[in-house]
């Protein structure tokens, strides 16, 4: 990630090679672009009436070789209607800003973006989220093309500019804020991404162990230590391929010793091909990221080690890939589970309910105080949610009604569906406990209702994030692939608990 400060100073000043002005709906600049205008007498009108810019959210104009100034370019972006703007407004224009400015050959660049009001926000968070937009939207994961544009120009530092220098101290904890949550998405990403045959089950486990601090555990187990704990769903979805299962457990202590953790619990299916109930060939290779879950956990726990947060964590991952060797389990199969309960498999492709029982029934058995589960879960929330939000089920009304908020905050929003005992009903099997598919009807509620019997009483919540852990077109803050769904979202929940 490229390197950010925070300055205070006047735009008409700067050396760097371009600076970054906010333009409002009407053509409308603000405090910095008026000082500029000043200094350069009417270049920036005439611009301005010759260029037709309106100042239409995000859409950037640049002008080249002011003669009064030091810096070479000036680069207008539109920011819509000023009552308009949210945070994620400013996250989404540093973010177009510095991909653009990164491809047309800046180096340095200081961005005037924090002196637009945005309401409810204070100093602090709008230099977060200009920060957050510049290091999520420079991503990119290009490591495998060999053959790349030789661009020797990159963006090589941002300065975010703030009104007066008194402001400079009380931002600081925002900037180091921002990169440690980024750093985490960004990892997730970085995991999402990787192909199937690099990122595999033993592949996680040496990830997860490169997490290091002096509060932080690692566990890996390996396929015998597996057997030894008795994980036995996670085996059965195993048996069909070729490569180990891994089983990772974090423990991180940063907060009082003996209060009971939060636990994060992560599917990490690092290839599902649906296994016997094989799926159609059509995006197949999309089920790469079917281990975004245990990539939101691990990029959680990045971000909460480089803030060193006062809480304490236990992080459960169950790994294996989903495929058809000739040992793989069956339809018709009963399998059963760490916990004890048995499960009738009516689809090999429900693999991620069967692997999570036992990472669920697991945590649950150390007594955290909450537990909240990453999933790729089910087709059936992409179709009810799209992209927009992941979908929100549980048993713990304190710790959902903490999530919402910290959706909203974030941006990486969630939206709550039911679990209402009646659908219970849907997984009831003739022959074992539950059954692994609930019908077509409410397929992301009757997945969450199998995952309910392996929490036991403890506050819980599920996040299936099938539609936002990845996205092929791309978003505003991200390119097409792995977004990080899930990890800007919990670190503020995290940070925001015991306020
Ligand atoms: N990993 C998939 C869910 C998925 C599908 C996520 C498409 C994102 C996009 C999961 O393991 C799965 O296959 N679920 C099945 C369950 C069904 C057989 C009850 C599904 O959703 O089709
Ligand atoms: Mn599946
Ligand atoms: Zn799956």
């Amino acid at each position: 990630m490229i390197k950010i400060d925070v300055k205070a100073g006047a735009a008409s000043k700067q050396r760097d090679d371009a600076v970054v002005l906010p333009l409002l709906d009407g053509r409308k600049l603000t405090e910095s672009g008026k000082e500029l205008q000043q200094a350069t007498g009417n270049v920036l009108p005439d611009f301005l009436r010759k260029f037709d810019i309106l100042g239409a959210f995000g859409k950037a104009r640049t002008l080249y070789g002011v003669t009064a100034l030091h810096t070479h370019r000036i680069m207008l972006i539109g920011a819509g209607e000023e009552r308009e703007l949210t945070l994620h407004g400013l996250r989404r224009l540093a973010a177009t800003a510095a991909r653009e400015l990164d491809k047309g050959g800046a180096r340095d660049v200081s961005f005037y973006l924090t002196e637009l009001n945005v309401r409810g926000a204070g100093l602090p968070d709008k230099v977060q989220a200009v920060a957050e937009g510049i290091w999520l939207g420079l991503y990119a994961f290009d490591k495998y093309q060999t053959e790349k544009e030789e661009n020797s120009r990159k963006l090589r530092a941002v300065t975010i500019m703030v009104p007066s220098r008194r402001d400079l101290e009380r931002v600081e904890g925002a900037l180091a804020s921002a990169h440690a949550i980024s750093a985490g998405t960004n990892l997730a990403r970085d995991l999402g991404n990787e192909p199937g045959n690099v990122c595999t089950p033993e592949f996680l486990g040496e990830q997860a162990a490169t997490l290091e601090h002096s509060g932080l555990k690692v566990t890996v187990m390996n396929k015998a230590a597996i057997e030894q704990a008795g994980l036995t769903a996670l085996l059965a979805v195993n048996q069909g391929s070729a490569r180990e299962p891994r089983f990772i457990v974090l423990e991180y202590q940063g907060g009082e010793k003996g209060v009971a953790p939060v636990a994060l619990v992560g599917k990490g299916l690092t290839f599902d091909a649906g296994g016997i109930s094989i799926k159609p060939a059509a995006q197949m290779d999309e089920m790469k990221f079917d281990m975004c879950g245990s990539a939101a956990v691990l990029g959680i726990f990045k971000a909460v080690i480089e803030l060193n947060l006062p809480v304490n964590l236990l992080g459960v991952i169950a790994s294996t890939e989903n495929l058809l060797g000739p040992g793989a389990y069956k339809p018709g199969d009963i399998v059963t589970t760490y916990k004890g309960l048995t499960i009738e498999v009516q689809n090999t492709d429900a693999e991620g309910r069967i692997i999570l029982s036992d990472a669920l029934a697991y945590a649950a058995e150390r007594k955290p105080a909450e537990i909240i589960d990453f999933a790729t879960l089910t087709g059936a929330c992409v179709i009810a949610l799209g992209s927009q939000a992941s979908g929100l089920l549980g048993t713990g009304e304190k710790l959902k009604k903490g999530l919402k908020a910290s959706g909203n905050r974030t941006h990486d929003r969630v939206w709550e569906l039911p679990l209402f005992d009646e659908y219970q009903d849907q997984i009831k099997s003739e022959i074992a406990d539950i059954r692994n598919i609930g019908g077509r009807e409410a397929g992301t509620i009757t997945a969450a209702c199998f995952l309910s019997r392996f929490v036991d009483d403890i506050p819980w919540a599920h996040l299936d994030i099938a539609g936002t852990a990845w996205n092929m077109k791309g978003t505003d803050i991200a390119p097409a692939g792995a977004t990080g769904a899930g990890v800007r979202l919990v670190v503020d929940y995290l940070r925001r608990k015991g306020d």
